[in-house]
């Protein structure tokens, strides 16, 4: 009789332990639902969709602001002469930073360029002191629009 019941107890300890145990099959749906979507995480290049939409974000802005009547910018087809040119932005910003002539504030490239945008004045690049088109301030224009000038200037090699 012990016997027996040794051997119901354990066989309900094995069904019990199929349905209920570590890996329930709802758990192990979920999983296999989630291989795809990690799979298309991986595959999405996020960072390359967001880096393109603000380049063309920044060059709506680039030239809907007429930066290249005083600019040049091959990316936006502008060859303005009364302000330095654009090209090779990202090597131009941070020697910007290390001339000791620099009277500006910024720490970094970016904030150097954000700086060019909404104080000029801030620090006039040499040889430009006298220019007869001097950079206006372009406070006015949103956040979103200064982010999107700074990156397509900052991505300029
Ligand atoms: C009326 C002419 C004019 C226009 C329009 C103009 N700029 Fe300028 N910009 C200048 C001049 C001149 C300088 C150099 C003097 C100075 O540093 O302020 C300059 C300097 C800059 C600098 C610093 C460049 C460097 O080599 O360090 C940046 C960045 C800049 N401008 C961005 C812009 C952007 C972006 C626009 C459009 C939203 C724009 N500028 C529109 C005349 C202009």
């Amino acid at each position: 009789m012990i016997r027996l019941c040794f051997i119901v107890l354990s066989v309900a300890f094995c069904l019990a332990g199929c349905i209920s145990g570590p890996i329930e099959p709802s758990v192990l749906m979920t999983g296999v639902a989630m291989v795809p979507t990690a799979i298309a995480r991986i595959a999405t290049p996020t960072a390359l969709h967001a880096s393109t939409a603000q380049l063309a974000q920044g060059l709506r802005v680039y030239r809907a602001q007429y930066c290249g009547v005083c600019h040049q910018l091959s990316v936006a087809e502008t060859a303005g002469q009364f302000g330095p040119s654009h090209d090779g932005m990202a090597r131009t910003a941070p020697t910007r930073l290390l001339n000791p002539a620099y009277t500006g504030t910024a720490s970094t490239p970016d904030a150097y360029l954000r700086e060019s945008i909404l104080t000029p004045e801030a620090y006039v690049v040499d040889g430009y002191a006298l220019s007869s088109h001097h950079m206006p301030s372009y406070a006015h224009l949103s956040r979103a629009e200064i982010d999107a000038l700074v990156y397509l200037l900052a991505h300029q090699r």
